[in-house]
């Protein structure tokens, strides 16, 4: 069983439950007056909100001397060492539809490293966490990535760039290169459980662009700490700065990377 009594897992892990329940429990009943629109295509949720200010409130209470980089209200500098990154509801399109795919990323950042991280599915009772050196955990089963070695059965996850729709020729144009060589894609609309799926093997890579880092900051150690690789578009580590995003496993990366190289080096060069 993973070690739920870490002080700083334990009081996540409270947050995510509250949240979440929140969050369900509003899947469904909204209303128009409940959303807001902060640019074309992306939308923010009088639940997004609140479920924010609890999962703050939660912490913030345990550790009052932290900071928090949260997705609708927060941009604390780290100043304490101690940094929580948050995305209250990762798939806000998919809840404003009732489209039951969705969840709540919870990471912490210390000195400029992130040593823990939380995803959770509140429709499936499904907890991710993990911490760094502790490995990672399903319900506080471990979690490995996949072993599936080759492109041809390989299924691949990623995101559509709805924020950067500039971007859409050569993102199609990888997709396309990409689908030619896989099983499938998928796109199922919450980058962090993308990215918990692929630390819990059941799919093979990811990629993305544009992300922010309460998107893919828990799933990325997730994904560290069951065994894959995570990097930016140049095969470094920059991932949470340049929001563009590319996992998978050992067998499996440097592969899916040579693809996105071909594609975006020129256009986007991390
Ligand atoms: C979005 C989801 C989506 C991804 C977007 C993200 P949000 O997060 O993770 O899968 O494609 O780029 O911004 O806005 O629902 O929290
Ligand atoms: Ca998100
Ligand atoms: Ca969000």
């Amino acid at each position: 069983m993973a070690d739920y009594n870490s002080e700083h897992l334990g009081t996540a892990f409270r947050a995510a439950i509250l949240a979440g329940d929140f969050i369900v429990n509003n899947l469904g009943k909204i209303s128009k007056n409940d959303i807001d629109t902060k640019q074309a295509s992306d939308f923010v949720t009088r639940i997004d909100k609140e479920s924010e200010q609890m999962i703050v409130a939660t912490i913030r209470k345990k550790f009052p001397g932290h900071q928090f980089l949260a997705e609708e209200s927060f941009r604390e500098k780290n100043i304490s060492g101690y940094r929580w990154i948050i995305d209250p509801l990762d798939g806000t399109t998919n809840f404003i539809h009732a489209y039951p795919v969705f969840a709540v990323s919870i990471a912490l950042e210390c000195q400029g490293e992130i040593i823990l991280g939380l995803v959770y599915d509140p429709l499936r009772n499904e907890m991710f966490t993990a911490e760094k050196g502790r490995g990672s955990f399903l319900n506080g089963e471990p979690l490995n990535v996949s072993s599936v070695a080759d492109m041809a059965n390989s299924l691949v996850a990623t995101g559509f760039p709805f924020r950067k729709k500039e971007m859409i020729d050569p993102y199609l144009e990888l997709f396309k290169k990409v689908f030619h060589r896989v099983s499938d894609i998928r796109r199922a609309g919450s980058a962090a459980l993308d990215l918990a799926h692929l630390a819990a093997g059941r799919c093979d890579c990811f990629f993305e662009i544009g992300l922010s880092p309460w998107d893919i900051a828990a799933g990325s150690i997730l994904i560290k700490e069951a065994g894959g690789i995570v990097t930016d578009f140049a095969g470094s580590q920059e991932y949470l700065v340049t929001g563009n995003i590319v996992s998978g496993t050992p067998a499996l990366h440097a592969e899916i990377l040579s693809e996105v190289k071909e594609v975006f080096t020129g256009i986007i060069n991390q």
